[in-house]
């Protein structure tokens, strides 16, 4: 059980102090009855409570998908750039969503935005093997060592990757899966052969592929099938 006012600020744009004086306005209704106290106990799981006309759709965690355009650092703060926060919209700006995984400044794609660090974390674990997928450009032409070094494991100054798999789709783009996300990975595997990545961006992870209509720059919440997607192992 928690507080009314507290529930019902953390879900909503509202205040503690908007709560009282919605109370006062009589318009907080929890199981059919006007409120008068906000320290009243209610229970998140099963209450219905009303503000304001509007019935609240209680979520204990926030599942975001941005389509991340270049420009953009994956952190929650940074002194010199935007940030994908900048993307979450302000219903959830009180929540401590953060972005699940990095992409680099100049890559796009998708990107998972949280609040829930137990989901973050088995998504990007490279024990939990889920699939990060990437279109990728490359400065020349894909060759077959290229797509053995990488089935085989290259050895970064981090230490060696795990098998990743590299599909030859024309001349100098191609699609790289890989089961962990190190820092510049899918650049430093490409340098390995002396070639540079003109453009990177994430297509997909576990079962889930950037949803076609999902514009650079747009955002919304993942559906319940959609966070399944993504949870699912190699
Ligand atoms: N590998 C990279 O080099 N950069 C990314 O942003 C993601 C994977």
């Amino acid at each position: 059980m928690e507080r009314l006012d507290k529930v019902i600020s953390s879900q909503t744009n509202y205040s503690r102090k908007d709560v009282k004086e919605l109370i006062k306005q009589k318009k907080v209704i929890v199981n059919n009855n006007i409120v008068f106290k906000s320290d009243l106990k209610v229970d998140e799981s099963c209450d219905e409570i009303i503000v304001n006309n509007k019935k609240l759709n209680i979520k204990k965690n926030i599942y975001l998908i941005l389509n991340k355009p270049k420009g953009y650092v994956s952190a929650t703060k940074d002194n010199y750039d935007k940030t994908v926060l900048d993307f979450v919209p302000l219903e959830y700006k009180k929540r401590n969503i953060f972005p699940a995984g990095r992409l680099d400044k100049d890559t796009t794609g998708m990107m998972i935005l949280t609040d829930d660090g137990v989901f973050a974390h088995d998504i990007l674990a490279p024990k939990k093997h889920i699939k990060k997928i990437y279109k990728v450009t490359i400065d020349k032409e894909i060759s077959d060592e290229m797509i053995k070094g990488f089935l085989d494991g290259i050895m970064l100054n981090d230490g060696i990757c795990k098998m990743a798999k590299l599909e030859k789709i024309s001349n100098n783009i191609g699609i790289v899966t890989l089961t962990e996300g190190r820092y510049h990975q899918i650049k430093r595997m490409f340098a390995c052969f002396k070639a540079n990545v003109i453009e990177l961006e994430r297509i997909g992870m576990g079962e889930m592929m950037l949803p076609k209509d999902l514009q650079l720059g747009d955002i919304r919440e993942l559906t319940n099938e959609e966070l399944q997607k993504i949870s699912v192992k190699i």
